[in-house]
């Protein structure tokens, strides 16, 4: 496929996973970490008119100079911005501007496309559209929290499918040796700056689950009261469940005892035999803990990662989000990108159900503060 091609495929799903939406939807900012979908189709065309049309589409009219503002996520570089509190109380632009917006860009960017772009701006556009793609995920993943904490539990569509993924037989863990591997991106297509470079790590010998932490699993924890017991959790994981009374995942309904789920097809009853899911870091952490085991750390992840299946879920790893040796940042506002994150945020390894299909690899580093449970993530425990 030619890039004029890709540009249209990702443009387009954007707007697939948004149809089942009504305007109202759109709009919603329901906690600071939950974007309105409004934005989100905005800020992925900002960020082609910025990085693309802005600085190498000769003659190019920018299509309203108030929009770096309210969609500029944050790229100092790029200027002043709407607090990210503040996205959801924006009425205008109005969602129908907000895709002649869309429009207008697309427009453009066909033009632009019409000549075979340099290789600056090729890897400009390939990372918009990876950029796009991970907004495709926090899309599914913030409609879920607004059509989920709306007492109604509306669905979502009731097309969604969701795959189901079938425990391997065998509780076996996979066992490897010590020594050394390599971790890293080392393939020819895509990856991200924090995948690099590849290099060598020092491993202990390990064992790693096959299988993620099932529902029923997460239950016994939750049911030998697992959430009233400071011993296993961290201070700081402590407090987040006393501040938020958690005790459950995020999503979970007891209902005339018993547990249901909010799904993007409304309120269904819990599968047990499906990997948890929608667990904070601390939440993972503790259950581990509970089990006498612990989290895989993100090289023992990828160590393994050949020998077991992944993609159902975001798996929590013990490793902090750190630079590689040799991390560079992109010179200017892609360098903004993800080097400015990597203070207090854990890593997640794999692809979760709503992941966009061939956006993860097995060097792929997601993060997210320890709190967060809103994304689809889940545990796959490591001794
Ligand atoms: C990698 C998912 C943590 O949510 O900010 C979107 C993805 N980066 N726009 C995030 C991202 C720039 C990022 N995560
Ligand atoms: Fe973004």
């Amino acid at each position: 496929m030619d890039l004029a091609d890709c540009y249209l495929k990702v443009r387009k799903r954007t707007e697939e996973i948004c149809s089942p939406l009504q305007t109202e939807d759109y709009v919603v900012q329901p906690v600071v970490d939950v974007s309105p979908p409004k934005w989100h189709i905005g800020h992925v065309t900002w960020f082609f008119e910025t990085f693309i049309l802005k600085p190498y589409f000769m003659g190019y009219q920018e299509y309203n100079p108030d929009y770096n503002y309210v969609f500029n996520s944050y790229y100092e570089t790029v200027g002043n911005r709407v607090i990210r509190t503040d996205r959801g109380n924006l009425s205008r632009p109005t969602v129908a501007e907000i895709y002649r917006y869309r429009e207008y860009v697309d427009e453009a960017m066909a033009s632009f496309l019409c000549e075979a772009p340099s290789a600056e701006v090729k890897e400009l556009l390939i990372l918009g559209f990876n950029h796009e793609e991970q907004h495709q995920e926090l899309l599914y993943t913030d409609i879920k929290y607004i059509l989920g904490h709306n007492p109604l539990f509306p669905a979502y569509s009731k097309e969604y499918l969701s795959p189901k993924i079938e425990p391997v037989e065998s509780d076996g863990f996979i066992k490897l040796n010590e020594g050394i591997y390599e971790v890293g991106f080392n393939g020819s297509g895509f990856c991200f700056d924090n995948e690099l470079s590849r290099h060598k790590v020092y491993l202990n010998a390990f064992e790693i689950s096959p299988n993620l932490v099932t529902n029923a699993e997460y239950l016994e924890f939750i049911n030998g009261g697992g959430y009233h017991d400071f011993r296993h959790w961290h201070a700081e994981g402590w407090d987040w469940v006393k501040t938020n009374k958690a005790e459950a995942p995020l999503y979970w309904h007891l209902i005339d005892e018993e547990w249901h789920h909010y799904t993007y097809h409304g309120l269904e009853q819990l599968i047990l035999k499906e990997p948890v899911c929608h667990i904070s870091y601390f939440e993972a952490y503790a259950y581990a803990a509970w089990k006498g085991l612990r989290l895989p750390t993100e090289f023992e992840w990828e160590a393994a990662a050949p020998l077991f299946s992944w993609g159902k879920a975001w798996e929590w790893t013990e490793s902090s989000y750190l630079p590689y040796p040799g991390f560079s940042k992109a010179p200017g506002a892609i360098g903004e990108y993800n080097g400015k994150f990597m203070v207090n945020q854990k890593v997640l390894r794999g692809a979760s159900e709503v992941t966009t299909p061939g956006h993860s690899r097995v060097t792929y580093r997601n993060f997210f503060q320890t709190n967060l449970r809103w994304q689809f993530t889940g545990i796959r425990l490591a001794k």
